[in-house]
């Protein structure tokens, strides 16, 4: 007899993720992720791509739909944990594998005193999971086999197996919106089935290299470094030929540094601009201007190793904005006499009929590839960066030389070479010969490079030396596989990257630092050896299990059946995928290798969803009711989207309702890097919205609905409280769940309730949720999650307040109070307050804030508050809570406490002809010098004052 176990079906077993998922510990292993920058897996393909979502993420939303719920939950979310190398064992096995000062120092308190830091102490010191090898989970599957029934000793089997159980085969799940291919390769690297597509053919292409690079086969390797090998051999073997690199003395360019230049409508002067003179911090290396009184013009000579005096003045450049705005102006000073004129009065602005903005700059030509004589706007080489290998071989030197005649000898050839080959190099598809599209309103990001310079055609963002560069890595990248460099080539070497003079950088860096094309005033130029590790990259190497498909075409043309669908769709004010990319798609549209011959090469902008309005929905509905049609009954899908506003939140919820889903759990997941948190009050997290196929056409009234709401969110809220109990000494007091996921989780109870139903109150629910929006209006499915949501925050009421009482505050009430309670708890997060007040309906919870800086958010004090949010544009407007607070300050200050009862009796609505308002005023009262005792002394004292007078009063 064989030990095969039977596997036992799990066909229609709740998935983990409709029930649990342990959202703090991935929020902090998903920003430990997105912080590694470089690091990430999948970067080295294409670090130009921006939204990346987090593999680990992938990770727990595919093994949250594959994993089931059981009846000990605990279990099932240590065991989760375990798979997810987020258990303490596997933790530790991560600080050992980091093995530097920190990992050791947190390891070794932990083994000899057990001193336990938090989760996310932890994880920052570790390596992440997929950095370690498989040894890392060594230790967990005999758990794993013991509590799922399966007989697993790798992902790839515990998928298949695990797949077997629910859909009878090793599961398949599609993204239809892979974008750089972070969903599907984790999918397939677990062992998944995969089928991946996007409108996008530079996202099909990273998908593409995500699956076929890093995921591809050792033999593949090998063979892809020599074909690297031999594209580098080539590209420098023709430039070293034209002559146009080195310098007589054997020296290498490794960085061209140019500069626009115009000529000061004042002074008559040429004058390079730029906003800085610095040229190396390292090297104390600086630009210097040295006028030419004979020729109007600068000559420009290069510095190296002058005073700190000099540093600090070079930091000044002939390019100084001013204003709110931050407008350009061209600063430059002539015996004594200082020039300055708006950058915009160079260029001629001026305002055209229809209102739309014009100038005086002359539009390129296709031919075009630099300015012609007469141009308002010029282009000047400036600074040459030299580099020479040391006597020893090992290393190189480095030097930052002024222009000199054979420099200028050596760009005219790269000129020459240019304007007798342009035309044939494009016709090649060597150099792109495509148009930048303004079509559609001035959001597009081209729009600066037409207004800004006069470019209409993608090659112009580059100079002739870029252009023969990036155009010999074209010419000889044909297979699939060196496709991708071709991007990296572009990205590193355009008028668009800049020089980063900053301590120990002094590189020429990337066009995509953020996700918008504007145009800059000097700028950084590769030399062939400098872009060299664009080429030759070394990508990670994780071989995958199961091949996998991808393909080129809008989301709603998928007709292959799928399990699981994990999708992060484009929404809102995101990324411009489908105008940005263009900068990509017009170096490689010619000449598909095979492997992307079938996709269309083009943005196709009419497909593409985008926005928020009508077009946004109808796309979207499109799109997930065809993914839900090609899902069986049992399948499952995972929305991901930004978490930013209430409205997108209903937008999704309505979206997934008229595609015939129906929602079965909500997390939140906090994705945002440390730059987004430092960058203030952008605090941004994922919402996982976990969706169903919504079967039958049940009816239900609003009235049903309230009752089963409300069973719905306790029974929620108690399963996640509960497990926060059992957690706890864990790690740290640690919950595992916080008041907001809670909430989410609320939310999400309420929408699963809803989403249920067909009809409600006689309404066909899809038609509902389709019907265009008149702007400022709620709509029927609006007011229905409004009074879900509602129900949902009932269950959430602060402790010390009567539920009698809640029912009666308003939402900035309730905000102020909830988060008051936060606070004394120690929280501090600005995203908390933007859940709650989404949560609260609170219009503009910011006026109730002392601080809204992302890690260290405040609410007022009562003090803070002052006379404020008395009058009737604040939603604090003649509420009890307001009335108590002012009650507060003015004790505070010292004021009569007959007066201090006297204006609170004003300051109450109906405070004598209602006695509920008077007992709402103590029970609040008593609750502010509750939760204030520790944050504010003083003023939970004066909360107390208040208290007693109103019970003191006496009545008529
Ligand atoms: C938010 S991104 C996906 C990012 C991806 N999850 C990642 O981690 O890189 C959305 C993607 O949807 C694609 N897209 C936009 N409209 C589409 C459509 N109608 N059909 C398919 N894909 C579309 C965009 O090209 C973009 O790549």
């Amino acid at each position: 007899m064989t030990n095969t176990i039977i596997p036992f079906s799990l066909k229609d077993a709740p998935a983990l993720i409709e029930r649990l998922l342990p959202v703090q510990k991935l929020s902090a292993e998903a920003y430990k992720e997105q912080m590694a920058n470089q690091g990430k897996t999948l970067n080295a393909l294409g670090s130009y791509w921006k939204g990346r979502k987090p593999l680990i993420l992938a990770k727990a939303c595919v093994l949250g739909c594959l994993l089931p719920v059981t009846d000990d939950p605990a279990r099932d979310l240590e065991i989760f944990e375990m798979l997810m190398g987020m258990d303490i064992y596997s933790l530790e096995k991560r600080l050992e594998d980091k093995n530097d000062k920190e990992s050791s120092f947190i390891l070794g308190l932990h083994r000899t005193v057990g001193n336990r830091s938090s989760y996310r102490t932890w994880v920052a010191a570790a390596s992440r999971p997929e950095e370690c090898d498989n040894s890392l989970f060594d230790h967990i599957w005999d758990k794993v086999n013991t509590h799922l029934g399966t007989s697993a000793y790798s992902f790839s089997e515990l998928v298949e197996q695990l797949g077997v159980m629910r859909y009878g085969h090793r599961p398949s799940v599609a993204d239809t919106f892979s974008g750089s291919g972070q969903i599907p390769f984790e999918a397939a690297r677990l062992g998944c089935e995969v089928e991946a597509s996007d409108l996008n053919p530079i996202a099909c292409m990273l998908t593409w290299g995500a699956i076929n690079i890093i995921g591809g086969s050792q033999k593949s390797r090998i063979a892809l470094v020599e074909n690297q090998k031999e594209l580098v051999r080539r590209v420098q073997a023709d430039i070293d030929a034209l002559g146009v690199e080195v310098d007589d003395i054997g020296w290498r360019a490794k960085a061209f540094l140019y500069c626009v230049e115009v000529r000061c409508p004042q002074s008559g002067w040429m004058v390079p601009l730029m906003p800085s003179f610095i040229i190396s911090t390292s090297r104390k290396a600086i630009a210097r201007l040295v006028p030419d009184y004979n020729r109007k013009r600068y000559g420009i000579q290069i510095n190296s190793g002058v005073d700190d005096q000099i540093m600090i003045e070079a930091a000044k450049g002939t390019i100084q904005r001013e204003g709110k705005y931050g407008e350009a102006f061209l600063v430059h000073k002539i015996n004594g006499i200082e020039y300055k004129t708006k950058i915009s009065t160079l260029r001629g602005d001026y305002q055209k009929h229809d209102g739309s903005a014009g100038n005086q700059l002359r539009l390129w030509d296709k031919q075009d590839f630099m300015p012609h004589p007469d141009d308002i706007l010029q282009e000047r080489l400036y600074c040459i960066q030299w580099m020479r290998p040391k006597p020893t071989g090992k290393s190189y030197n480095y030097e930052f030389r002024s222009v000199t005649v054979a420099d200028e000898h050596r760009e005219q050839l790269v000129e020459a070479f240019l304007a007798k080959h342009i035309t044939e190099w494009q016709t090649n598809g060597w150099l792109p010969d495509m148009r930048i599209e303004i079509g559609g309103p001035p959001r597009y990001q081209g729009l600066d490079l037409i207004r800004a310079r006069g470019w209409t055609h993608w090659h112009h963002l580059f100079n002739p030396r870029q252009l023969l560069l990036n155009g010999l890595v074209n010419k000889y990248a044909t297979s699939a596989v060196l496709r991708l460099s071709v991007c990296q080539t572009a990205n590193f070497n355009s008028k668009l990257s800049r020089w980063n003079s900053g301590p120990g950088v002094d590189a020429v860096i990337d066009t995509f630092y953020n996700q918008a094309l504007n145009t800059i005033y000097n700028y950084g130029s590769r030399s062939s050896r400098n872009i060299t590790n664009q080429i030759a990259t070394d990508y990670k190497s994780f071989p995958l299990p199961v091949s996998s498909s991808v393909e080129c075409r809008p989301a709603h043309q998928i007709f292959t059946p799928h399990d699981i669908f994990i999708t992060d769709p484009p929404y809102g004010d995101a990324v411009k995928y489908e105008e940005i990319l263009d900068f990509f798609i017009a170096w490689l549209r010619k000449n598909p290798p095979p492997e992307f011959a079938d996709w269309v090469w083009d943005s196709r902008r009419a497909l593409a969803i985008q926005g928020e309005g009508e077009d946004f929905r109808r796309g979207m509905v499109a799109a997930y009711k065809r993914m839900t049609e090609c899902m069986p009954d049992n399948g499952i899908q995972v929305i991901m989207f930004t978490h930013q506003s209430g409205a997108i939140w209903a937008d999704m919820s309505n979206i997934v309702w008229a595609a015939g889903l129906q929602v079965t759990a909500a997390w939140y997941v906090a994705t945002e890097t440390e730059s987004a948190l430092r960058a203030g009050s952008h605090v941004k997290g994922t919402v996982l919205l976990v969706c169903r196929k919504r079967q039958g056409s049940y009816k239900t009234t609003r009235d049903d609905l309230a009752w089963e709401i409300q069973e719905e969110v306790e029974a929620q809220v108690q399963v996640l409280t509960g497990l926060n109990q059992e957690a706890k000494g864990l790690y740290r007091d640690e919950n595992v769940f916080e008041d907001a996921d809670i909430q989410m989780a609320g939310y999400a109870a309420a929408l699963r309730v809803l989403t249920r139903y067909a009809t409600i109150d006689g309404r066909d629910m899809t038609a509902e949720a389709l019907r265009p929006r008149v702007k400022g209006e709620t709509t029927f499915v609006d007011g229905l999650i409004g009074f879900a949501v509602d129900t949902a925050n009932q269950c959430l009421v602060p402790q010390g307040i009567a539920k009698q009482h809640w029912d009666k505050l308003s939402g900035a009430e309730r905000f102020y109070l909830k988060l008051l309670n936060l606070e004394a708890r120690g929280a501090k997060t600005l995203d908390n307050y933007q859940n709650f007040a989404k949560a609260f309906k609170v219009r503009d919870f910011k006026a109730l804030l002392a601080s809204h800086k992302a890690n260290n958010a405040r609410l007022k004090s009562a003090v803070e508050f002052g006379r404020a949010e008395m009058s009737e544009g604040s939603e604090l407007y003649q509420s009890v809570l307001r009335a108590v607070l002012y009650a507060m300050m003015e004790l505070a200050k010292n004021l009569d406490s007959n007066e201090v009862l006297a204006h609170l009796t004003l300051n109450i609505p109906n405070y004598y002809g209602d006695m509920t308002q008077r007992e709402l005023a103590i029970d609040l009262a008593d609750y502010l010098a509750r939760e204030l005792e520790t944050l504010r002394p003083e003023e939970a004292s004066a909360a107390r004052i208040v208290r007693e007078l109103i019970r003191n009063q006496r009545l008529g």
